[in-house]
């Protein structure tokens, strides 16, 4: 049985996500900075956070709220400096709070001087660091293949006269790793250890070395490595299924998740993990729960990653948001169950329901009505108690719900708008379409922090960039830290449950109630004790076995008190021997 005391650093913690545009600013510009989160790490402190993934804060131009990285070794200036950065490394560092950087490999911006170089011509020295193509005889694109932000995933560039590859947004161009020098570049970014990777020139090789070892000096804690199931292309680029038969996303399937990306990604590993007490959270979309041994632990790449046959399960069709799908609880529970399962003695699993492209979990993951507090603790207990490291998103913590968005206008988000014009193409309304994007929008995710009862929730002193949730007079920090049953309190109570109980950490993971719509139940066996947590996500009165926690007792309950035996409308509670 898994011992506390053998866990790494980061099994045992819990880990938070930072939108940074949204979390603080302390330069009165309306969007957050660096310098913001040095300034919160108290607050991050006392949820029991130790390690901070931080989405990408490289020097951008900002299409995709920096997934479009110009400099990997660059803050970029809306955030601040790189003295910031290394200030909130090491405050940081100081308070147990290890930061965590965002890789994007698959693609650069555009305006990377790679791409810009690429673009120029077909025998430069970067020409095959992207994925460029011929026109087809007609003048069409090679393939029929939809990006990930809708349209054509080929964009045409006019100085090269060829297509290039793009599986999100045109000003995202995708790397070609086939290319060892393209694999080789990005290693030596972040993985200083590894200095004889066939480096040609010796001044070159030294420069990028010490670039490397900049990043890796200031002491990390770990990296989380974006969209990373999409960095391998198939030998032959084929058609997909035509548009409309498949949704439009026939390119995951062509690209996502291709024979041999494994080995792409060991090399990676050997590279940039190894000898480190850092750990890899790659994000993978298109690897389902059973796939999961051959990506973490010993035989995988990754220590940890995330999956989302859970939020695939309660989301909609094909990713197309006018699209919704019915579900069950046992539907989620059954993908849970299995990710669990595949986890449970290989790799860890990184437990989240929300984070910066997912709607709120409030309104996500519920079939029911109810306040969003109460939902937020009910699920909110779950995410701290099953097994593996959760991943808190900023918010999440105080209940979000998704915000009221009157117009297409309010959204800053891509894919929102892009999704609003798929919805008009399949014959909806321009309401149909709005409510989509009320429902699915990743902005839900990306509003403001919401930090006191003041003009802009305490977030900033000019107007936001994206506006603030209407709910932020009683959701929020200063509010919920005063109200002894705020969504904030219960987090704060079960972190610190979690570091006083070893089962809630190291323990293993039993399912109860397996078959039950209402109620997600189990039991965490530890070497010294169990607990049972039992969460009723529906808002009807659920009942249960009161032997399920014969001998036990309450260590803490939503509604305060309780009754063996029954749960009231979306109470959760935890008990232990
Ligand atoms: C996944 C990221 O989480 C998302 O926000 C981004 O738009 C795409 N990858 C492209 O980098």
């Amino acid at each position: 049985m898994t011992k506390k005391q053998d866990l790494a650093w980061w099994q045992k913690t819990i880990a938070y996500e930072i939108y940074p545009k949204s979390f603080y600013d302390t330069a009165a510009q309306g969007t957050g900075t660096i310098a913001g989160i040095t300034a919160k790490l108290d607050y991050l402190a006392s949820l029991g956070v130790g390690a901070i993934w931080i989405t990408p804060c490289y020097k951008s131009p900002m299409v995709d709220n920096g997934y479009d990285v110009e400099d990997y070794r660059e803050i970029d200036p809306s955030f601040g400096t790189m003295a910031d950065m290394d200030e909130l490394i090491a405050r940081g560092r100081e308070k147990g709070v290890r930061v965590v950087m965002d890789l994007v490999f698959n693609h650069t911006s555009e305006q990377c001087p790679w791409f810009q170089e690429s673009r120029k011509s077909r025998d430069n020295a970067y020409a095959d660091w992207y994925i460029w193509r011929d026109a087809r005889p007609d003048g069409s694109a090679p393939t029929n293949w939809r990006s990930i932000f809708g349209g054509s995933a080929w964009a045409w560039c006019e100085e090269r006269q060829q297509y290039y590859l793009h599986t999100f947004a045109p000003q995202q161009p995708d790397l070609n790793w086939e290319n060892p020098d393209v694999r080789r570049a990005l290693l030596h970014t972040f993985a200083p250890q590894q200095p004889d990777l066939n480096w040609e020139n010796p001044d070159v090789r030294r420069a990028l070395i010490d670039i490397a070892n900049f990043w890796a000096d200031k002491g990390v804690g770990g990296f989380r490595i974006d969209a990373i199931t999409y960095i391998k292309k198939p030998a032959v680029f084929a058609d997909g299924p035509a548009d409309g038969e498949d949704g439009m996303y026939a390119v995951h399937a062509a690209t996502a998740n291709t024979p041999g990306i494994l080995d792409f990604l060991h090399e990676f590993k050997a590279g940039v993990r190894d000898g480190r007490d850092i750990f890899l959270v790659g994000e993978a979309n298109g690897v389902g729960a059973d796939e999961l041994g051959d990506w973490v632990g010993e035989r995988g790449v990754f220590d940890m990653l995330f999956e989302f046959s859970h939020t695939k399960a309660v989301s909609c069709e094909d990713e197309v948001w006018c699209r919704p799908i019915e579900w069950k609880l046992t539907d989620l529970k059954r993908v849970l169950a299995e990710s669990q399962a595949n986890t449970a003695d290989n790799g860890w699993y990184p437990v989240f329901f929300e984070n910066h492209d997912q709607p709120r979990s409030t309104v996500n993951f519920f079939r029911c009505e109810g306040p969003a507090a109460a939902k937020a603790k009910a699920l909110g207990t779950v995410l701290l108690t099953l097994r593996g490291t959760p991943f808190v998103m900023q918010g999440e913590e105080l209940g979000y719900a998704n915000r009221v968005w009157k117009s297409l206008d309010e959204f800053d988000d891509l894919q929102t708008r892009s999704q609003y014009e798929f919805a008009l193409s399949e014959g909806r309304t321009e309401a149909e379409a709005l409510a989509g994007c009320n429902r699915f929008s990743r902005d839900n995710a990306r509003t403001p922090m919401q930090w006191d009862a003041n003009a802009s929730a305490g977030f900033s002193a000019a107007t936001p960039w994206l506006p603030v949730h209407d709910d932020y007079t009683q959701v929020n920090v200063e509010a919920e830290s005063a109200d002894p049953d705020s969504p904030l309190s219960w987090y704060r109570k079960l972190a610190a449950l979690r570091a006083e109980r070893d089962e809630l950490v190291a323990g293993s993971f039993e399912e109860l109630m397996a078959d039950d719509e209402q109620v997600y139940a189990y039991r965490r066996q530890g070497e010294g004790g169990a607990a049972v947590v039992l969460a009723n996500l529906s808002g009807e009165e659920a009942s249960y076995d009161a032997a399920l926690v014969a001998d036990m007792k309450l260590l803490a309950g939503t509604h305060g008190s309780t009754e063996p035996g029954t749960l009231r409308p979306l109470e959760a509670v935890v008990f232990g021997d």
